[in-house]
């Protein structure tokens, strides 16, 4: 097989997004470094290029923060391997076209491009509780399998019907009779995630290996939610489940463990062995990407190189797929990017864009 293709922003225009009243920005299809102080749009700017890819932000759940103080809605549009995509949000609704055609599902506007994002912010991988790590799964599963969100939406919906009824002391009824979807999709969701992990865990060993320069003994462990039999558990916990007023066994309480020698990441791994973790999952996400659409995803580092010491920054450079298009933000151009001849340089300051190099 030759070099796996890639995925690349051509362009993205923002209208109104955070504290962009409008924006161009066109980065090379290889390296780009946007350079810029403090509160300039920086993290703003990768946000819009993730959420005009994937329809989600890293930094909320929810598209009202995304729109710029005192406007009605946010705009953005791009180029991305050739096709036309277009993201309107505005009175709560969220409008899709690709390539001028409007869409009334997500399912082939998703299918353009592929993303990965590191952050300072992953150490919460780590630190945070379990729903950061699931978010990390269902940011990979949405854009390996197109069931995948439609799965999560299915479960969380039922998941919600569910628990108001629990809360609101409904007849056992009504209750189950969400039973069937919360099943179904939630069996099929810890499907998807099971073998998510599976194909991960050799990748995570490998990134570990790579980025601390030794070996480790940091394993990941997928733990459902449910243990064997989604329904019957359901059933079971039927008296628990009244009186605790939600829902108690399903996917939504999966959980990826991260043990170190055996014992939880979080209490037993160093300040430094954590920031090696949190790395490795994410350039195990970029591998499995690659790996399971045969394209390398575009690559947006949010001033991270900053924080890591210079050992660990020239290895995850090295150990970044050499193909993928890669947008980083700094905030110091002084920070050792290492031997990159083909670097385009953007500044960025009071919200506009300037091409130094
Ligand atoms: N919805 C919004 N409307 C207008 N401005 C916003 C909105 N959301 C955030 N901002 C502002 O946008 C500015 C840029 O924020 P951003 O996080 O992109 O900066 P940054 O360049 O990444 O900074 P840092 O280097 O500190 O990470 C901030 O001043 C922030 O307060
Ligand atoms: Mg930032």
């Amino acid at each position: 097989m030759g070099l796996p293709f890639q995925h690349a922003l051509e362009e993205i225009r923002l209208i109104q997004f955070r504290c962009f009243e409008s924006l161009v920005f066109r980065p090379d299809n290889h390296f780009n470094l946007i350079v810029g102080p403090n509160a300039q749009g920086k993290t703003s700017l990768l946000e819009a290029i993730c959420v005009l890819l994937r329809l989600q932000s890293p930094r909320t759940s929810i598209f009202t923060p995304l729109i710029s103080h005192g406007r009605g809605g946010f705009s953005l549009e791009g180029t991305c391997s050739g096709r036309h995509l277009q993201v309107r949000y505005e009175m709560g609704v969220r409008k899709l076209r690709v390539d001028s055609v409007e869409q009334k599902s997500p399912r082939t506007y998703l299918s353009v491009g592929r993303v990965a994002w590191f952050a300072n912010s992953d150490g919460e991988l780590i630190r945070g509780g379990s729903g950061t790590r699931r978010r990390y799964l269902d940011f990979m599963g949405s854009q390996i399998d197109p069931n995948y969100m439609p799965h999560l939406r299915a479960y969380e919906r039922a998941w919600r019907s569910r628990n108001f009824l629990l809360k609101e002391g409904a007849a056992g009824k009504e209750i189950h009779a969400f039973d069937k979807p919360l099943v179904t999709s939630g069996e099929a969701l810890a499907t998807c995630r099971q073998a998510i992990v599976d194909a991960l865990k050799p990748l995570f060993s490998q990134a570990v290996k790579e980025i601390s320069g030794k070996e480790e003994a940091v394993t990941l462990h997928y733990e459902r939610g449910f243990q064997s039999d989604f329904h019957q558990e359901l059933l079971a916990s039927e008296s628990e489940e009244r009186r605790f007023r939600h829902t108690l066994v399903g996917v939504h309480r999966d959980e990826l463990r991260l043990l170190l020698g055996g014992e939880p990441a979080v209490t037993f791994a160093s300040e430094g062995q954590q920031r090696t973790i949190a790395l490795s999952l994410k350039l195990a996400q970029v591998r499995l990407l690659t790996e399971q659409t045969n394209a390398a995803p575009i690559l947006l580092l949010d001033d991270i190189f900053g924080e890591l010491d210079a050992e660990r920054r020239r290895r995850l450079l090295e150990n970044l797929p050499k193909e993928a298009q890669k947008i980083l933000t700094t905030t110091d151009l002084r920070a050792n990017f290492g031997d990159i001849s083909d670097i385009a340089i953007f500044e960025i300051a009071q919200n506009q864009l300037y091409r130094k190099k």
